[in-house]
């Protein structure tokens, strides 16, 4: 018997860097996967995938950290589930993928939900839809130092096609919500930079977040569990202790929130403008007060505003490279492209990657 799975990539909507701070995101899973092929064996597992890594090891030698990063989430992976069942049986995993790596569209939690989802079954440890989520986050946290919140592993998980999640990260409730984009699709633009600084600039950010809301508690006697709780009074009273720097992350987490509370009730009326205006407001947060963002990603959503047919645009994920997401009219695409490429590549002598993005179900799993 073979097991497949298939692991999505992810779009986020909007509300980007408030998993973490018990906030709202609007994430979709995209037609973009990870394939996986798995099997029993007898001795040694080997694992290969179609970007050339390939590693062989015994699933039950003790945990080691390799110096190779890729090897990191399959160890990490299989020593989360040997805390669930002490003996695994050994396997051979072949993977390819038509998902992007490094393009901030979640290729690693593809890869860490879909080793986790195959070898749990290849083992027989039943595991819930929020095990697989907890443990896949466990190993980005533990065994690559990023972390992460857990939207992207929550939509891979349980999207449906054509459908976002709002899901509150505090309370891990969500509801779907139907996506009707009609003559607009959602347009990926991957510029190809991948900060080397994105991992520590990242924790920084949520160390930041976390001490924000310490001063906030001891200045306003609260007791705020995470920063989405907090409320502009107490905001306004903790300023000057707060800081300029903490002060624009604080105020960017609370109107982001709003912002996907408000694209959430825009999209349901199909005021795809009024949306789009927040994809815009978005970025220049993420610009101006969380600092998340590269020169990159600033131009190609500055150079979006030139188009009406361009409805909004921003980057997506955690930021300082990756990909910006634009909702543009159908009958734009291919001129946009073309003229957006040479702009780009002229200005930073840089390839871009166009990728519609076509909304897709989460992770599916077959036995063969
Ligand atoms: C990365 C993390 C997510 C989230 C986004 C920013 O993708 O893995 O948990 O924090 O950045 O919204």
């Amino acid at each position: 018997m073979k097991i497949k799975v298939k692991s999505p990539g992810r779009v986020n909507l909007i509300g980007e860097h408030t998993d973490y701070n018990g906030g709202y995101v609007l994430p979709c899973a995209l037609d973009l996967t990870i394939d996986f092929l798995f099997e029993k064996k007898l001795s040694v597992s080997y694992v290969e995938s179609d970007l050339g890594y390939s590693m062989s090891f015994d699933v039950n030698s003790a945990f080691k950290k390799s110096n190779n990063h890729w090897e990191n989430y399959v160890l990490g992976s299989v020593n989360e589930l040997k805390q669930i069942k002490a003996k695994l049986n050994n396997f051979s995993c072949s993977i390819k993928s038509t998902l992007p790596s490094g393009a901030g569209i979640s290729s690693s939690s593809a890869l860490v939900c879909g080793l986790i989802k195959g070898l749990s079954e290849l083992n027989e440890i039943k595991l819930e839809n929020l095990d697989i989520i907890n443990l896949s986050r466990n190993v980005e946290h533990k065994y690559i130092g990023l972390l992460g919140g857990i939207m992207d592993q929550y939509t891979i998980l349980n999207a449906k096609k054509n459908t976002a999640i709002l899901l509150n990260c505090e309370k891990l409730d969500s509801k779907f919500i139907k996506l009707e984009f009609k003559e607009y699709k959602l347009l990926l633009l991957n510029t190809n930079v991948q900060h080397n600084l994105a991992n520590s600039e990242y924790n920084q950010r949520v160390s930041e977040c976390k001490e924000s809301m310490q001063i906030i508690n001891r200045l306003c006697k609260k007791n705020y569990t995470n920063l989405s709780q907090v409320n502009r009074l107490d905001l306004s009273s903790s300023k000057e202790k707060l800081g300029e720097t903490l002060y624009k992350r604080v105020s960017y987490v609370l109107n982001e929130n709003q912002r996907v509370i408000n694209s959430v009730e825009f999209l349901k009326n199909n005021k795809l403008k009024e949306f789009g205006r927040l994809l815009y407001e978005s970025h220049f947060g993420l610009k101006n007060d969380y600092e998340v963002s590269c020169k990159e990603l600033d131009f190609l959503v500055e150079y979006s505003m030139n188009y009406n047919q361009i409805l909004g645009s921003r980057m997506m994920g955690g930021g300082f490279g990756g990909c910006t997401l634009s909702l543009i009219k159908d009958s734009l695409i291919d001129k946009f492209i073309k003229e957006v490429k040479q702009e780009y590549f002229s200005k930073f002598k840089r390839k871009l990657n166009p990728i519609i993005a076509n909304l897709n179900h989460g992770i599916k799993m077959s036995l063969i």
